[in-house]
């Protein structure tokens, strides 16, 4: 039986529309256009690009600009910034806003060593007002709904999302996404449903729920616990595009429907190869597609063996012969 209206609507983020409430989470070094297609072709209701930063897209480094390119078929798509100036940041909205992003959307949540001496992501998050500042001068630079992602906090001592979050959205955000963890537990330990919750309670704007949900039963679980208006799919992901056709089905239906069958995750692997190789030359996209493609065989009979002969394979003819020899193995 369907059901209509429970957990299974667009989702209005201000002037743009998700179709519906299974987002992809932003990946830096993952949700690249190829990713981002996949998703979207499960029925994913809004993609992120990984993170870029505001002086590479200032400065246009070639790979940023590779990092910009939308495809039709990805919209509505976020495209998230990372940055902590905000001249810098209202200017590198208005470049991808000019690319075709119906989303602007502010990195308060990064936990890299790195990021965080730069003062940004997670390390601006610490500082509600400086933090309030920066999106309020992204939301008057472009004609478009800004948003912003951050974590419960910076540390178990130091718990802010809900002051955070009335901040930002009295700066003028259009949604907020809110990954359960504390800066200081970078991925690790569970992620805190609870204060997703809190958020939701505190704020009028769409809420984002984001941390450990895996399929239809943990995001349905999500909804319920928190009131949140969507939910957002990260390492779930990896090598996993169908998990947002999975949870759309379960929300819909309340039925688990069955994984992808081994012909299908390499299938899915071969196509992502070639995806990617056409979007980034042979010599890159073979390098970037050796973890996707162990991600899609993940778990299957063998995958170990075959996980090292495909980190050795020397063109995208030869990842292709091994993961497709695997499928041959598995029969045998
Ligand atoms: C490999 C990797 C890269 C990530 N890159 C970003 C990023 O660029 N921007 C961001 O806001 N979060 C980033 N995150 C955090 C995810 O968006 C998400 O908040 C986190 O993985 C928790 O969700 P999950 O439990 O569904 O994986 C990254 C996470 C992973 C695993």
């Amino acid at each position: 039986m369907d059901r209509p209206g429970r957990h299974n609507r667009p989702v209005p983020i201000g002037t743009a529309t998700a179709p519906n409430p299974v987002f992809a989470a932003p990946m830096a070094g993952v949700t690249d256009l190829p990713f981002r297609v996949l998703a979207r072709e499960q029925g994913c209701g809004l993609v992120y690009t990984e993170m870029l930063s505001d002086k590479a897209l200032i400065y246009s480094h070639r790979r940023t600009e590779r990092m910009l390119t939308i495809a039709p078929e990805e919209h509505p798509i976020a495209v998230q910034l990372l940055g902590s100036e905000p001249g810098a940041m209202a200017e590198a909205a208005r470049l991808v806003a000019e690319a075709g992003a119906d989303i602007v959307d502010i990195n308060l949540g990064c936990p890299a060593p790195k990021v965080v001496r730069n003062g940004e992501g997670s390390a601006l998050a610490r500082d509600p007002e400086k933090a309030a500042a920066l999106v309020s001068a992204v939301v008057r630079a472009v004609d478009r709904p800004v948003t912003a992602k951050i974590r419960k906090g910076w540390s178990p001592e130091e718990v802010n999302a809900v002051e955070l979050a009335r901040r930002l959205e009295g700066a003028g955000v259009a949604a907020i996404a809110v990954h359960g963890r504390v800066r200081t537990q970078f991925y690790s330990g569970q992620a805190d449903w609870g204060v997703i919750g809190e958020v939701k309670a505190a704020v009028r704007t769409p809420v984002i729920g984001n941390g450990d949900v895996v399929g239809g039963p943990s995001a349905e679980a999500m909804m319920d616990l928190t009131g949140c208006d969507a939910v957002m799919i990260g390492r779930a992901a990896l090598g996993n595009p169908w998990v947002f056709a999975q949870v759309r089905e379960f929300l819909a239906t309340g039925r688990e429907a069955p994984g992808p069958s081994p012909e299908e995750r390499v299938a899915m692997a071969v196509r992502h190869l070639q995806a990617i190789v056409a979007h980034k030359g042979p010599v890159i996209g073979l390098l970037e597609m050796r973890k996707h493609a162990a991600w899609y065989i993940h778990g299957l009979r063998g995958a170990a063996r075959v996980r090292s002969r495909l980190m050795e394979a020397t063109s995208p003819e030869a990842m292709e012969d091994i993961l497709r020899s695997f499928l041959v193995g598995l029969e045998g």
